[in-house]
């Protein structure tokens, strides 16, 4: 396949020149000037009449008998004189090789046409101002004229336009005038017919060449598509071949045989067998978490050597949601979770803030599911029209979204995830806060998987994977904990308070210090902030500290961003040995904050984040 590849991307770039220059000729042809193109400015079109005495005429018979054996015998005139031309051997057409003799009419004698004869005749076909100022028996080819093969008289004209006479020196032909605009419309000629080698034709080896490589890239271009789509690249039912894969585990023991569809990439095929491999970016290829083992001589792709080292990538090591099933007869799973896929029944979805909503699922068939506060669900997201203004906009929030433009639009089939803000011991529903991605301008889609889910009607269900345990609080200690988040990163972190208070009372275990540091814009984006308030008023050890970064003049709280708010307060909170971070929220504020703590000598053990991005 890889020879069909470059074959088809090298034509198409011989192709596309091509292309290109034909469109550049076109134009030039409808622009130019079709009567300078011709090379005629200076063509004299006035034509004597001259009256022979045909009784001076010598008898023809005895001219051919004098002459060498001749096919044609016919009577023209030059320069107001009689003249017979002899046709010795005679081309398909007059600029083809033709052998001639030029007998005067009146004397029988035979006339050569010498260059004082061809000046004559050349500036009888003139009739501009320049004089003449070079003439030159061309033996061989006339550039031209490319299509003229018999001897021609060159003859050059000092005008502005360097005008040059062709007069063929057989038979005193006036061939044809050509200058600077006729050597224009030539290259141009060239160029569109692809007559590189000046043969005068199109019909040419170039373009027959041409019409051969246009077949091949056809072909290979075909060749690609039908390759591509059996590579599942266009979800084309046709296209989709079954192929059996052997399993084996990080141990190598086998663990039987599974048929994966080419459509799917490995990822999203073991799905379907409910194998799930960890995955934090849904198979974008940036977490690098979907480590397997294939063949090593399958393709690697940039994200392959952004997440493996080059003796990996030779032991065979690859990222599962960037290859598929053509390239694997057998795969070892560096990594399998527990995570299985189910269909989820919204049971409520309501705004929590402007531009945020809570929902609510319960899995279907009833069965709860247990997880680490923390856990995340990847939302398989089907293709669907979309809008980027929610459908169900309550009228008090209808102000915050004057100035999103409506747009409607269509997106394909996609997973998003999304962390749950529950935690498994106080509810059997599973929750999340899901911010409603707005377009930054309408180039891009909005956040089709926040969308889609947030237009969600109660009673309506979606497929999801989960829970996948990636960010968690750590077990058994009871060191304090500072939570910091922003936005939507509200919900791993509203998970482990909720956690964390339900263990102490659950298990009579003296409670862990929490501190909560949430940042929003304005005091309408706090989330849950009635629930944080009555908490840190009930219970001791947990205390909440929410900041906005564009308060109004009501708001009593801090002002700026979470993570100076969190410097400002560190050192009263506990030893730093003492404290272990949970991060969730924009990258900004991920990387200020983690980049603070560094240079205050905590250690990267003690910092977790939930990186949504
Ligand atoms: S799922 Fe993230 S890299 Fe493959």
């Amino acid at each position: 396949m890889l020879w069909i590849k470059k074959i088809h991307k090298w034509l198409s770039v011989f192709i596309g020149i091509q292309f290109l220059l034909w469109l550049l000729s076109g134009v030039y042809f409808n622009l130019m000037d079709h009567t300078k193109a011709s090379g005629h400015t200076y063509r004299s079109h006035e034509h004597a009449v001259v009256n022979f005495d045909l009784q001076k005429f010598v008898e023809p018979k005895s001219v051919l008998t004098q002459q060498n054996p001749s096919v044609v015998l016919s009577t023209i005139e030059l320069l107001g004189k009689p003249y017979y031309l002899l046709t010795h051997k005679k081309g398909l057409y007059r600029n083809f090789i033709n052998h001639y003799s030029l007998v005067n009419a009146y004397s029988g004698e035979t006339t050569e046409i010498d260059s004082a004869m061809a000046n004559a005749l050349a500036s009888q076909s003139y009739s501009g101002p320049g004089e003449i100022i070079a003439t030159t028996l061309l033996t061989s080819k006339v550039a031209d004229f490319p299509k003229q093969y018999n001897p021609t008289w060159q003859i050059n004209f000092n005008d502005e336009v360097n005008t040059s006479v062709y007069i063929e020196a057989g038979s005193g032909r006036v061939v044809g005038h050509s200058d600077d605009d006729k050597r224009l419309a030539d290259i141009a000629f060239m160029l569109h017919f692809m007559d590189y080698a000046s043969e005068g034709s199109f019909n040419n080896i170039q373009i027959i060449l041409f019409a051969f490589f246009t077949l091949w890239l056809s072909l290979t271009g075909l060749i690609w598509t039908v390759d591509l789509g059996f590579r599942g690249q266009y979800q084309i039912k046709l296209f989709a071949k079954q192929r059996k894969v052997r399993l084996f585990d990080k141990h190598q023991k086998s663990m039987g045989d599974i048929t994966l569809s080419s459509h799917s990439n490995l990822l999203d095929g073991l799905i379907e067998h409910d194998i799930a491999l960890p995955s934090t970016c849904g198979g974008g290829g940036t977490c690098g978490r979907c480590k397997v083992m294939i063949n090593p001589v399958t393709n690697t792709t940039s994200a392959d050597h952004q997440h493996f080292s080059d003796k990996e990538l030779q032991q065979g090591y690859r990222l599962a949601c960037q290859h598929f099933s053509n390239d694997v007869k057998q795969m070892t799973l560096i990594d399998v979770t527990e995570a299985k896929k189910h269909a989820l029944l919204l049971t409520s979805s309501t705004f929590v803030s402007p531009y945020i909503k809570e929902l609510r699922f319960k899995v279907k068939g009833g069965a709860a599911l247990s997880y680490k506060a923390g856990a995340f669900m990847r939302f398989f997201i089907p293709a669907s029209k979309g809008c980027s203004v929610p459908m169900q906009l309550p009228e008090e929030l209808k102000p915050h979204w004057h100035h999103i433009e409506k747009l409607d639009y269509e997106h394909l089939a996609c997973t998003r995830s999304y962390s749950i803000a529950t935690s498994a011991d106080t509810t059997d529903e599973l929750v999340f806060t899901i911010k409603i991605q707005s377009a930054p301008h309408h180039k891009v889609l909005p956040g089709v998987g926040s969308s889609y889910l947030c237009n969600l009607a109660p009673g309506q269900s979606v497929d999801a994977i989960g829970p996948f345990e990636e960010f968690f609080a750590s077990e058994n200690s009871n060191k304090t904990m500072v939570l910091v988040g922003a936005g939507s990163g509200m919900a791993p972190l509203k998970s482990l308070i909720e956690e964390q208070t339900a263990l102490a009372s659950k298990n009579g275990n003296p409670e862990r210090n929490i501190y909560f540091f949430y940042g929003a814009r304005k005091e309408s984006d706090l989330l849950y902030a009635d629930e944080f308030y009555h908490l840190a008023n009930h219970n001791d050890h947990f205390h909440y500290f929410p900041t906005l970064s564009r308060a109004d003049e009501n708001w009593l709280g801090s002002t700026g961003y979470v993570q100076q708010m969190l410097e400002l307060n560190l050192d009263s909170i506990d030893n730093l040995e003492n404290i272990e971070f949970y991060l969730c929220g924009p990258s900004l504020l991920m990387t200020e904050t983690i980049a603070m703590l560094t240079a205050k000598g905590v250690a990267d053990s003690a910092i977790t984040f939930d990186d949504f991005n």
